[in-house]
């Protein structure tokens, strides 16, 4: 294939940060300044930098041992939307918007970017396909610990996120067996339950609630009876925080109107708590997460990931790739179209293998499904 005449190319990292940002920073700047003689700009903290101009050189020194650093060494930003940017606030409070696009295609202009390297999850690629039509070259990498973006099997981040979920819940699991507890965990992961679902898998939690499986309470306070009087006397119940009640609404701890993502979620933990407590003699208490899931070194895997999809964006863009978005599917790695996958999200999917797992060893949803068919005497039914 025809090698593209790139010279120079900017990189910016945008949306709520995750582990292997600066693992795939690394990955990018190394292949492009070791095996194509490009320069390498980096753009701070996301799209904001194109707005404010804040555009600087990235030395071989500058991305040379970052790759077990959590955050990003660009800084982040996951309320810049270029063509819905807050320049000023009306007499209400309410923000004034403005599309800054052409401020942004002018910073391109003046540091004389041939392409731009845009790590982040659906919402920064949302925002760069104003880019893509404008003309702009722009290859996306596939970041967040929710792994939502749809067109890819997996995005760095997430399985860090999971390890650190599954410490987390170990952890709450030796401490409810010894007080005899029900110990509510919340998660992260926005509209999706992956990171609830994969680590509840991992760290054997009893009882999963997701988004994408309406919990019912009355279910939940059966299971956690049936755990608490004729089980182990104790309950390890790990809520995403999108997941809802049948028929209600996601708890939203906070709106942030200039964010491209408005909601917050936050605050179901505490509400499956308090319902479980209401209807069960049980001893709860209530852990959030939140963003210690995000930070610190990223695992080896998601530094494979990391490097993996830093080495193939450029190889892409070398070869004539334009408006691209790097993938990995069926453990192969390749590209979709960005368009294909932004503002989209990719949610766990109703016949997922590992909630028929999941089912198949007793763990709860909490729905009617998750109740025991034929509880046996070698089955105590929670
Ligand atoms: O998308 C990543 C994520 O951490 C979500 O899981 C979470 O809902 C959101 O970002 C939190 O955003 P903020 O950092 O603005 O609180």
């Amino acid at each position: 294939m025809a090698t593209a005449k790139i010279k120079r190319i900017g990189m910016l990292t945008g949306g709520g940060d995750c582990p292997g940002l600066n693992a795939v920073i690394r990955a990018v700047a190394k292949t492009a300044m070791l095996q194509y003689g490009i320069e390498v700009m980096g753009i701070e903290d996301g799209f904001l930098g194109l707005v404010e101009n804040r555009v600087r050189p990235l030395s071989f020194k500058d991305v040379s041992g970052i790759l077990t650093r959590g955050g990003t060494i660009l800084g982040s930003n996951n309320r810049c939307n270029p063509r819905r940017f807050a320049t000023g606030k009306n007499a209400d409070g309410s923000p004034i918007f403005s599309d800054v696009t052409a401020v942004c295609i002018e910073t391109i202009r003046t540091h004389a970017l041939d392409a731009l390297i845009v790590i982040g999850g659906d919402g920064t690629m949302a925002a760069a396909t104003a880019f893509v039509h404008a003309g702009i070259n722009i290859i996306g990498i596939p970041k967040t610990i929710d792994n939502d973006l749809v067109g890819t099997e997996i995005s760095f981040g997430f399985l860090t996120a999971v390890a650190t979920a599954t410490e987390a819940l170990d952890r709450l699991h030796s401490t409810a067996d010894s007080h005899h507890r029900v110990m509510v965990c919340e998660v992260m992961g926005r509209n999706a339950g992956w990171i609830a679902l994969t680590a509840g898998v991992a760290s054997g939690s009893d009882m999963i609630l997701i988004p994408e499986i309406p919990f019912d309470e009355e279910e939940i306070a059966g299971y956690i009876n049936r755990r608490m009087d004729g089980g182990p006397g104790f309950a390890i119940v790990v809520v995403a925080e999108g997941a809802t009640p049948a028929g209600g609404q996601q708890v939203v701890a906070r709106i942030d109107p200039t964010s491209p993502d408005p909601i917050r979620l936050g605050g179901i933990g505490q509400h499956v708590a308090d319902s479980i407590a209401a209807r069960t003699t049980a001893d709860v208490r209530t852990t959030v997460l939140g963003h210690i899931v995000r930070g610190g070194t990223p695992t080896a895997p998601d530094r494979i990931l990391a490097t993996n999809f830093g080495y193939h964006a450029i190889r892409i863009l070398m070869e004539g790739a334009r408006g691209r978005l790097v993938i990995r599917q069926n453990n192969m790695f390749g590209d979709i179209e960005l368009l294909q996958s932004a503002g989209q999200q990719r949610r766990v999917p109703f016949d997922s293998a590992l909630i028929a797992a999941a089912r198949a060893i007793g763990t709860s949803f909490g729905d009617a499904a998750s109740t025991p068919l034929s509880p046996s005497a070698h089955s105590s039914g929670y």
